[in-house]
């Protein structure tokens, strides 16, 4: 059996009044579009087949990367006349559609609906809801068997009662669609070309209509303006830290951690409270996060520690190693064992060696650090002439003096010191001293200037 799988996101979304096609507004971090692409992806389908329409030029860009059919539907005349502009490209057995603006229907859920399909059954996404407003109603006969769907606009009083909705998510049998398309009218209250009209002419052409109900209605919740959008945020955001708790992480209060993006979790993990992990964040054992910290695409390995107000980027954090609190570590930083980077330290493309030393007010750019040296509060690496960059090499158990300034590119050799507020501008050898600053000079004798008295 071969998927097509069908996303309807041509819909202008008038109410999130943005200039933002409405499916390219993000939920934890990932647009609408690309978590229904990513959920569809999993189903491994032979052909993924978007509509566009409003904005279509901003939402192909954003996946220009991704092997993806784009069908343009220039004028939004239904959600019937949107399947039909991608009918010609589907050619797999089976055509399962979803909507760009659901974003989080979960794969096992578009698994099972797809048992229920096959030549001669449509199979059907519905959701129980307690005030179904706005949703297209589905129509059972006395015995309980599908006959249709009638769009609430189009439904009768007793038909409104029904609350039984539809998701609007489906899946048919390819070979019947092209005949379905060409029977779709649009005498209807709205004046639309109706995907839905499609489940009587299955039933009509002899087919059985298969229904499965969503166990999660926020799995199945469209977002039409903001606060459906943060809604759906929330709930996302609920999941994971459930997940994570799952998965033995101690969450301080799992209403105040925010996960964007894919976060990987050891045991006795500790996080505390206002934390956000962006991209793809590898959490090992024993680590310790906490409060408002800020972490994106990063690891931290076996009893790490972070402390408030940090925030990394691209960086590994060695076993045992600790930051913050108000670090920063920034792209290409690597923290190896036992390192430690205290408060109001900045790290770039810097590597510090096993139980080496930052402990205040420092910017370390594209250094290298060996085992065991030790930062002097104040140090710049002065890693930038205006034009290019260049690097700082410290060998092992080197002591910089406080307030120093390495510029780059100057290596210093192990067990080195350097005195505070020296200017390190040409090599250090291994074990010496350098001192780098003028002179102290005491002038016996002197007199403070006086305010003038006129
Ligand atoms: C649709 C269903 C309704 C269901 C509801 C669930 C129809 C006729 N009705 O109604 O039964 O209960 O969803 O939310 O299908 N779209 C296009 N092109 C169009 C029109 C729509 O791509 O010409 C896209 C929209 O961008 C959106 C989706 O299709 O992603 C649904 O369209 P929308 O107008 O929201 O449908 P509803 O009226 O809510
Ligand atoms: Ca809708």
């Amino acid at each position: 059996m071969s998927l097509d799988i069908v996303i309807l996101a041509a819909g202008q979304g008038t109410r999130m009044r943005s200039a933002l096609p409405k499916v390219l507004h993000p939920v934890a971090g990932r647009s609408m579009l690309g978590h229904v692409i990513h959920s569809a992806r999993q189903l491994e389908p032979s052909g993924i087949h978007v509509v566009i329409g409003h904005g279509a030029e901003q939402v192909q860009q954003a996946f220009a990367a991704e092997d993806i059919q784009f069908v343009i539907q220039a004028q939004q005349l239904g959600t019937g006349h949107a399947v039909a502009q991608a009918q010609p490209g589907l050619d797999s057995t089976i055509t399962l559609i979803l909507y760009g603006d659901v974003p989080l229907i979960q794969p096992a859920t578009l698994q099972a609906l797809l048992t229920l399909v096959n030549e001669d059954q449509v199979a059907l996404l519905t959701v129980e809801l307690a005030d179904p407003t706005g949703y297209g109603r589905i129509t059972r006969d006395g015995n309980g068997k599908v006959t249709g769907i009638v769009e609430h606009k189009d439904a009768s009083e007793a038909q409104r009662r029904i609350t039984e909705g539809n998701t609007g998510i489906l899946a048919m049998p390819t070979a019947r669609l092209a005949g379905w398309m060409g029977r779709l009218s649009n005498q209807n209250a709205q004046g639309e070309y109706y995907l839905t009209d499609i489940i009587a002419m299955a039933v009509a052409d002899g087919l059985t209509v298969a229904t499965q109900t969503a166990e999660e209605p926020m799995e199945v919740q469209g977002a039409n303006d903001r606060r459906q959008l943060a809604e759906l945020e929330r709930y996302y955001q609920r999941r994971e830290a459930e997940r994570l708790m799952t998965a033995g992480v101690t969450l301080r209060d799992p209403a105040r951690l925010d996960v964007r993006g894919e976060v990987t979790t050891g045991r006795d993990v500790l996080i505390d409270v206002n934390v956000v992990l962006e991209g793809r964040v590898v959490i090992e054992d024993s680590v310790q996060i906490g409060a408002n910290v800020v972490i994106r695409d990063s690891t931290l390995r076996q009893g790490a520690v972070i402390k408030p107000f940090t925030h990394l980027e691209g960086v590994i954090v060695g076993e045992a190693a600790d930051a913050g609190p108000f670090a920063r570590l920034r792209p290409g930083t690597v923290l190896e064992a036992r390192a430690h980077v205290g408060n109001f330290v900045e790290l770039k493309n810097a590597h510090m060696g096993p139980g080496a030393k930052a402990g205040h007010l420092s910017y370390l750019g594209d250094a290298s650090i060996g085992a065991r040296t030790n930062i002097g509060a104040g140090t710049i690496t002065c890693n930038y002439d205006g034009a290019n960059k260049s690097r700082t090499t410290l060998g092992e158990d080197v002591f910089i003096g406080s307030n120093n300034a390495l510029v780059a590119p100057v290596s210093i050799g192990d067990g080195a010191t350097t005195a505070a507020g020296s200017t390190i501008t040409s090599d250090v050898p291994a074990e010496q001293l350098a001192v780098a600053r003028a002179r102290q000079r005491n002038v016996e004798g002197w007199t403070r200037p006086r305010k003038k008295t006129t």
